[in-house]
């Protein structure tokens, strides 16, 4: 198994060589696999930085390693960001990969500082952290997204490190609001659920990324499957772990006989563009639910994610080419964004499955 796994890494950290040699500033997603760069960030610069750590592992030089650390410094910023529910995204791949790679306490001090800013957005009243504050000129305090709970387990590591307990108390709400409203009695969850911000009252399931509110957006669903994953890993939590294997049972249960999911699964059509980027997210979730139970099921599926994606959305075109590590991603299709392209979030998650099945298969 392992010559697939190692071809495919040598193809992803190459591609990232090649992006980082195009790019200034953070990379986030491709438009006619062109980068378009952010200044800051946005909530997508901690999988760049993350790419780069990824890379550094593998390769071990001085390059790559001074890019970790340069790309990781400058999101430190934003530990303060007060208004981001993704200040996992941003901190877990950079700050805290950076700091067990280098032990640079400056890096760990700042993930606990992001960690303090994600807890304060939390809404005590109804009991969630809400996905945005106010944006697109509408105001989107009472709308949770199911991509949140990918972000709680940066709470869950500051309370290992000795942050206020309470954080955890956050964790514990806002993942019980979202088992009880997200999760679908067939599996599958809602990308959006909205409240009365004020009483916490439930108002209905919506979507921003998906088909409709009652579809399944194929990323959403990963998220659900590796947010709990993640957070089954470090709580114990059983509930987390089965309401985690049961949206990885409707994921599974609705992929196309190629292996790569349709941005939503229920646009699932030939013309429809695929989303690589969902596949390499629940991959990784898949190969977590694999570690906590043992049980081969979960393992034999990452493995075919990963190798459909290897096959047929692993970028090949060395240094010099062009776009991102994963093809055929699509960032968001009602908005007209990224559709067929490349993602941060789909090229980071490709990598660390890659990686992280490379080890599980005895390779390492
Ligand atoms: N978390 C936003 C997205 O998946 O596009």
């Amino acid at each position: 198994m392992s010559n697939w796994i190692d071809s495919a890494i040598g193809h992803a950290v190459t591609r990232v060589h090649g992006i980082a040699s195009v790019v200034t500033a953070f990379p986030h997603i491709t438009e006619r696999h062109e980068w378009r760069t952010t200044p800051d960030g946005v909530w997508t610069g901690g999988f760049w930085a993350g790419l780069l750590w990824l890379s550094y592992e593998r390769t071990r030089d001085e390059k790559t390693l001074e890019l970790a650390v340069s790309y990781t410094d400058r999101l430190l910023p934003r530990v303060n960001d007060t208004h981001n529910h993704d200040l996992g995204f941003m901190f877990f791949p950079s700050a805290i990969e950076g700091w067990k790679v280098t032990g640079a306490t400056n890096y760990r001090d700042a993930a606990l500082q992001a960690a303090r800013s994600l807890a304060g957005q939390f809404n005590q009243e109804a009991g969630f952290i809400p996905g945005w504050g106010f944006f697109g000129g509408a105001d989107w305090s009472g709308s949770v997204l199911i991509d949140t709970l990918m972000n709680l387990p940066l709470l869950v590591w500051a309370v290992q490190q000795g942050a206020d307990p309470s954080l955890m108390t956050v964790v514990q709400r806002h993942t019980a609001t979202a088992l009880a409203y997200h999760l679908r009695a067939d599996g599958s969850v809602f990308h959006v659920y909205k409240f009365d911000p004020a009483t916490g009252k439930p108002l209905g399931g919506d979507t921003y990324q998906g088909l409709a509110p009652d579809s399944s957006w194929a990323r959403g669903q990963s998220w659900a499957i590796t947010g709990l994953a993640n957070l089954a890993a470090m709580t114990g939590n059983d509930e987390y772990l089965q309401a985690s294997q049961r949206v990885a049972d409707y994921f599974m249960s609705k992929l196309p006989a190629d292996g790569v999911p349709p941005w939503d699964f229920m646009a699932d059509g030939p013309a429809e563009p695929k989303d690589a980027s969902a596949s390499a997210i629940a991959s990784y979730g898949l190969l977590k639910l694999h570690r906590i139970t043992g049980e081969h099921r979960h393992l034999e599926r990452a493995t075919r994610l990963l190798e459909a994606l290897a096959t047929s959305c692993g970028n090949r075109s060395g240094e010099g080419g062009e776009g991102g590590v994963l093809l055929h991603s699509t960032a968001d299709l009602p908005h007209r964004l990224g559709i067929d392209e490349s993602t941060m979030y789909g090229d980071y998650y490709y990598l660390k499955s890659l990686m992280a099945l490379k080890r599980v298969s005895g390779h390492a």
